[in-house]
């Protein structure tokens, strides 16, 4: 029997004993490395027998294949059996808690508080039954004003308070007058029950409006939520009724509410709704001083609202005579500015993290 044999097989049987004595993944790789590997010994062996006589190289060749061959399969079996019993392992250690938090790699953002003021007023109309819709932000005079029984000498439609668009820029000019940008979301009633096409009709919508306006209390950006219900024998009492359940799901389960007299061309009879201070409990004192959210009063006007004109009702097609219903419409900034007790507007749209991470 040639030497190459012998030393074959010598290798095979190191082989296998330290495969059966590797602890490990490392272990197994170096055994690997050693024995099959470009230079490792088993290799070498085989490259040697070009040096034998050529009637030897068969049996030879047949010896170091099979050695090749079940190293080979001996270090796969081993992994194997290193990874199973790694995982028996784990399975017998402490339990993994999937309950736990993450490790916070980066801080996590959340919604703006106007985004969080819209998605809660508009749940909480959505939970009394209302459908929520959208309109255009850019918008004809016809929904904006003229539908909603605004007259052409209303001071809303000042060129100081309204964005129009230049028609040049769109093309041929619009049957329904000017374009612009929405002063309100009052067009939305107009849009949703057109749309409808029949009463009853139960909306609520919100949106981004415009007007050419810059303090502490306003934006030319802002945002509002339209409300309105439509249909046979809707009363004023229904809409005190609708507003104050709103109220103490928004501001608290205490807030009282009260209706002023008011004007709004699109609603007869109209009225301002105010909630008791939800920052003094309607005291009108906070920690022994006046409050300053409500400017010691105990109250705070928060929306317009009214029995929907009979004009309106006819612009949209609906018989006045048969259907009678009520509006709202307020404010998504001074909401969240009442509810948190922010006192300037404009810190909404700084993006000043230092405002951002409070909410
Ligand atoms: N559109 C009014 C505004 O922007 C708010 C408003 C008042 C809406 C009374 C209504 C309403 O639906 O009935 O000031």
């Amino acid at each position: 029997m040639p030497d190459l044999i012998r030393e074959l097989e010598g290798l095979a049987e190191a082989a296998r004993q330290s495969i059966g004595a590797a602890a490990d993944e490392r272990a197994l790789e170096e055994i690997r490395v050693r024995y099959l590997g470009k230079k490792g010994e088993i290799s070498l062996a085989l490259r040697a027998m070009g040096e034998l006589e050529p009637h030897e190289r068969p049996r030879v060749g047949e010896v170091a294949n099979r050695v090749r061959d079940e190293v080979d399969s001996l270090l796969e079996r081993a992994r194997e059996r290193l990874e199973s019993a790694k995982l028996e392992q784990e399975l017998q250690g402490a339990p993994l808690d999937v309950t736990l938090p993450g490790r916070r790699l980066l801080p996590r953002g959340h919604r703006h508080p106007v985004t969080r003021a819209t998605e809660e007023i508009v749940a909480i109309f959505s939970r009394l039954g209302y459908e929520v819709a959208t309109g255009p932000e850019i918008e004809l005079d016809w929904f904006n004003f003229e539908a909603l029984n605004i007259p052409r000498d209303h001071p809303a439609r000042d060129m100081q308070d309204t964005f129009y668009v230049d028609e040049t820029t769109l093309g041929s000019p619009s049957a329904e007058g000017n374009v612009l940008l929405r002063t309100h979301t009052s067009p939305i009633q107009i849009r949703a029950m057109r749309r409808a096409g029949a009463p009853p009709v139960r909306v609520v919508a919100p949106g981004r409006v415009y007007r050419s306006d810059y303090d502490q209390t306003h934006s030319p950006m802002f945002h509002q939520v339209e409300g309105f219900c439509v249909g046979p024998d809707v009363t004023f009492a229904d809409l005190k009724g609708t507003l104050a359940a709103f109220a103490r799901a928004f501001f608290g389960p205490l807030t009282r509410t009260r209706f002023r007299p008011s004007y709004f061309p699109f609603v007869e009879p109209g009225a301002e709704a105010d909630v008791s201070c939800s920052l003094c409990g309607g005291t009108g004192k906070r920690e022994a001083a006046r409050c300053g959210t409500c400017k010691g009063t105990g109250w705070l006007e928060v929306l317009g609202s009214g029995m929907v004109h009979p004009k309106v009702i006819e612009n949209v097609g609906f018989d006045p005579r048969q259907v009678t219903g009520f509006a709202f419409g307020m404010g998504v900034e001074r909401m969240a500015m009442l509810k948190y007790g922010i006192g300037d507007l404009r810190l909404f749209y700084e993006n000043d993290l230092r405002f951002l991470e409070q909410f």
